[in-house]
């Protein structure tokens, strides 16, 4: 057997409208959304490196400028930083910069789902594997959960996305696993359903927003069929991968916040801040006048 190749490359779909955060999205792309003081997208490319990631690509949309911005040198703030002795944040700026020629951005035109947008970025991900964050989904993870991903992609060779179990009624909300064989950590997948009903949905096992792919499903994608909301499902285009190569879910450890509903942005801001020395005594004593 040829030796795997190694987990470079990700891809990150941006072009989401962010209705369900109107009028905060209106003008701001969601992903710019601030979870303490770095904007969701953040939080995805640092995990992402954590896991050796060391090409991106941005599936952007109208609109979304802002983020591309955001992982350019300011130049003029930098320097206005280093005069007023502010160190301390140039220092974390400097330590966040991209590599030159790390990070390329491709336009989806057309919101025709995610499987449409991850297609978007064929040219990109040539005949590599990659990662899939989608920045909606918050980890909060001792071990980045895309590095999580990537030892699963080491040990099974092959296509590894993180899941978690939901109440059945909410199955409906996301991709499911039909399940061959639960060895615990890993689950080996004989099927994938897109936002099936609850009496119908073979599991309550659901995809999160993180995986790792093998390129083959691009020729899957390239098909162009709708599926559920009349969108190419990128759901859709991985289960036509198994059976012709080896499928996991991985059961990631740690903790995920969808940041894409309010109730749970408000949540992943309150766990973010507790986790941070310099704001969890304060938080934790506000806390208390809500309870
Ligand atoms: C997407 C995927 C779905 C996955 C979910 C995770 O759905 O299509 O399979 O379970 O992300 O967040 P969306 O949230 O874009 O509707």
């Amino acid at each position: 057997m040829s030796a795997l190749k190694p987990l470079k490359k990700a891809v990150l779909p941006v072009a989401g409208l962010g209705t369900r955060f109107l009028p905060a999205t209106k003008a701001l792309a969601k992903e710019m959304l601030p979870v303490v003081d770095r904007p969701l997208i953040q939080y995805a490319v640092d995990e992402a490196r954590a896991a050796g990631i060391e090409q991106f690509c941005l599936i952007t949309g109208r609109g979304k400028t802002s983020i591309v911005e955001h992982f350019d040198v300011a130049y003029e703030l930098e320097k206005t930083l280093e005069e007023r002795g502010k160190l301390d944040i140039l220092a974390e700026l400097r330590a966040m910069a991209m590599e030159p020629g790390s990070m390329v951005t491709v336009r989806q035109q057309v919101p025709m789902g995610l499987g449409h947008a991850i297609w978007c970025a064929r040219a990109f991900i040539g005949d590599d594997p990659f990662a899939i964050l989608l920045p909606d989904d918050l980890m909060l993870c001792e071990e980045s959960c895309t590095a999580q991903l990537a030892t699963a992609y080491r040990e099974t060779g092959g296509n590894v996305v993180a899941i978690e179990e939901v109440p059945r009624d909410r199955v409906n909300r996301y991709g499911v696993l039909d399940v061959a064989e639960d060895k615990g950590r890993l689950v080996s997948v004989k099927g994938l359903v897109e936002k099936p009903a609850p009496e119908v949905a073979p599991s309550n096992l659901t995809i999160i927003g993180r995986y790792v792919l093998m390129p083959e499903v691009i020729g899957h994608l390239a098909r162009m069929e709708r599926g559920a909301g009349n969108e190419v499902q990128l759901t859709d285009g991985m289960a036509r991968l198994i059976g012709t190569q080896p499928f996991h879910g991985l059961r990631y450890e740690g903790r995920r916040f969808d940041c894409g509903d309010k109730a749970g942005f408000l949540e992943a801001q309150i766990a973010f801040a507790l986790k941070r020395p310099d704001m969890a005594p304060a938080v934790r004593e506000f806390l208390k006048r809500y309870s």
